[in-house]
């Protein structure tokens, strides 16, 4: 496949202010701060009250509009990665579309459903259609209400999400070095490892073996994809589940763990939202971060890699 040469030109995020940490779970649930703690790394979540995955595509999207003053005229191309939304039809991207005021543009705006890879498949998405030349700018969102599905009495699964978004403007690219790679993929699983119907039901043990498996395995093809090595690379924003894969990933690869971006001492797994969320959250602090590289896993199973400059 060709190469892609695309930018992020600028980044949002959002999180609701309502925060539950260990201790409130093990007043609701037989659970306790130290299991939670060393099982997964996650300390405290945000919990959405009264917003739906709707509500913070917007919040995270309006951010990224104003963050840079950016021009939302341009946007042309709206896709949003969700498996949250309150409603099937419109897509969160159609009421993004209608909320930013951009009613009056032939825009193109649909969702994705690649569960926790959601956000990375549709980054290559709006490369690919921002590549062709029949879009210019590209509103790319990860927006997910995880708390709505959770089933708030299992213990084993509650504990690991939160709700947040993330979103990232992109355009297309005239600088060969702004070339973007990509190694998305999946493999379908009909065995219920991973499944949400309707709340989440998980075999953790079977999704921590796939994830220590795939993740490094994805970044090393997306990095020979790119003809780069890890040192050509500024941060590594892995998707956001446990603190234990990601160690693991790092000790694969003979990494420092801090080469890892990590948030979900805060946040949890917020899904789709994790990396977008990460990346802005980042930016901010660190404005000169050039090459970043994706990579996740989710439900599907799925998973996404990407390097591109931010
Ligand atoms: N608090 C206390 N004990 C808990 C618990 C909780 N919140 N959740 C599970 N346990 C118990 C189990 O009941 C089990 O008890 P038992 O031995 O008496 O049967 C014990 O802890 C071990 O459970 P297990 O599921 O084997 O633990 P684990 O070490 O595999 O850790 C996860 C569980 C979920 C943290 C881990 O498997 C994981 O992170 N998997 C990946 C999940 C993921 O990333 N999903 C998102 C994909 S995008």
């Amino acid at each position: 496949m060709k190469n892609l040469p695309i930018k992020i030109v600028s980044t949002g995020r959002y999180a609701p202010d309502n925060v539950m940490t260990n201790d409130d779970f093990s007043k609701i649930l037989d659970t306790n701060d130290e299991w939670i703690t060393t099982r997964t790394g996650i300390k405290r979540r945000h919990i959405a009250q009264g917003e739906t995955a709707i509500d913070m595509a917007y919040k995270a999207a309006l951010k990224a509009v104003e963050n840079k003053n950016y021009d939302k005229e341009k946007i042309d191309l709206i896709i949003v990665a969700s498996i949250t939304s309150p409603v099937k039809t419109p897509s969160i991207a159609n009421l993004i579309q209608a909320k930013l005021g951009l009613n009056h543009k032939n825009i193109v705006a649909f969702d994705i459903n690649a569960a926790c890879s959601g956000f990375v498949y549709a980054v290559e998405i709006a490369a690919s259609m921002i590549s062709s030349g029949n879009y210019k700018s590209a509103l790319v969102i990860g927006s997910e209400h995880m708390s709505s599905i959770i089933d708030w009495e299992d213990r084993s699964t509650a504990i690991l999400f939160g709700d947040a978004a993330g979103a990232a403007i992109i355009e297309v690219s005239d600088n060969p070095k702004d070339n973007a790679y990509f190694w998305n993929g999946s493999r379908g699983d009909d065995t219920g490892i991973l499944w949400i119907d309707p709340k989440v039901k998980m075999a953790g043990r079977e999704v921590y073996k796939f994830a220590v498996d795939i993740m490094p395995k994805a970044i090393h093809k997306v990095l020979e994809k790119a003809g780069l090595t890890i040192d050509d690379i500024d941060y590594i924003i892995p998707h956001q589940a446990n603190y234990r894969i990601i160690q693991s990933v790092a000790k694969d690869m003979n990494l420092p763990i801090e080469r890892f971006l990590m948030n979900l001492e805060e946040y949890g797994n917020t899904s789709a939202a994790s990396i977008p969320f990460l990346l802005d959250e980042h930016k901010t602090n660190n404005p000169e971060v050039k090459r970043v590289l994706f990579v996740g896993f989710g439900g599907g199973f799925t998973w996404g890699a990407a390097i591109l400059n931010v």
